[in-house]
């Protein structure tokens, strides 16, 4: 067997219509993939994942086994144990359907330079990081190479269609509300997500992640203010270290040490726990 894809964290074997995607324990900051693992967090990551698909069973996936036993005789590994899935194979929808509750990261950028947010104009005023009145949908073009390209909901609509637009519209801001909803209840807050779909033959379905801490921004509600940026939950102690370094966030990375690593993975352990908990 041999690895078809790597993405940062996850590695992923093309079985023809099946794929087998495993998430490793690399970490990365600022698409930057340190040397060392955050032994454990592989399997948190696939964990908070498979949470979210099975609570959004409703809503058809691409997922065809979690447990190691029912997986493919040759990656019946223990280094796959709890950390992989075997999904069908789509043909991929390529955009990313980004949903935002809050205005921040890439959407803030846009809001203070253009005054605009996916491309249409704001009247409102926002601080960063506040709550927008209803949570947005802001398609992105998936590249690659290089950064995805933000475009307006008009756009994404002349490119797929009126049907398969509404489709991927309604299904990204469902899941982001309940999700938002849910979360509440143990004090996180879901600033925004990033949803992938696929066609299986004509039908269309979830793919990839689902409300990862790689795939959505979480927050928590105990240190949420507006006006600044916070990192995401899992990344704020590693954004912290690093901003101690003198590190210009290009490679190669620095040197981790034990005490951060412990302490990230402790972050996502409780992530995990706490989604755990709201499901
Ligand atoms: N069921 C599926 N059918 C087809 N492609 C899929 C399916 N599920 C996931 N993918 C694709 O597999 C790839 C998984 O890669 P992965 O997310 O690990 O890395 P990446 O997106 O390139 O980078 P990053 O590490 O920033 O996420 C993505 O390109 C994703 O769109
Ligand atoms: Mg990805």
């Amino acid at each position: 067997m041999q690895i078809t894809y790597k993405g940062k964290v996850r590695d992923v074997y093309d079985l023809g219509d099946k794929l087998f995607i495993t998430s490793s324990d690399r970490i990365s900051a600022f698409d930057v993939v340190f040397d060392e693992l955050v032994t454990g967090k592989g399997i948190l990551l696939n964990s908070i994942s498979n949470l979210w698909f099975n609570y959004f069973k409703e809503i058809p996936n691409h997922i065809l086994e979690t447990v190691l036993s029912n997986f493919p005789k040759e990656f019946q590994k223990e280094e796959f144990r709890d950390r992989s899935i075997l999904v069908k194979k789509c043909k991929r929808v390529d955009y990313e359907c980004v949903v935002r509750g809050y205005i921040s990261g890439s959407a803030f950028k846009e809001y203070k330079e253009h005054g605009t947010i996916a491309k249409k104009k704001i009247s409102e005023a926002y601080k960063e990081s506040e709550k927008l009145p209803e949570p947005i949908f802001t398609p992105a073009v998936k590249n690659d190479t290089g950064h995805d390209e933000n475009i307006s909901e008009e756009e994404l609509k002349s490119r797929v269609g009126e049907e398969l637009f509404l489709k991927l519209k309604n299904y990204s801001l469902e899941i982001y509300t309940k999700a938002h909803d849910k979360l509440k209840n143990q004090g996180l807050i879901l600033c925004d997500t990033k949803f992938e779909f696929g066609f299986d033959n004509e039908k269309l379905i979830l793919i990839d992640e689902l409300l990862t801490p790689d795939s959505s921004r979480y927050w928590d509600m105990d240190s949420y203010q507006t006006g600044i940026s916070p990192p995401s939950l899992d990344k704020q102690i590693l954004r912290n270290y690093l901003e101690t370094l003198d590190w210009n966030k290009n490679p190669p990375a620095p040197k981790l040490p034990l005490d951060i690593i412990e302490k990230v993975l402790h972050k996502y352990k409780e992530l995990q726990e706490r989604i755990k908990k709201c499901l």
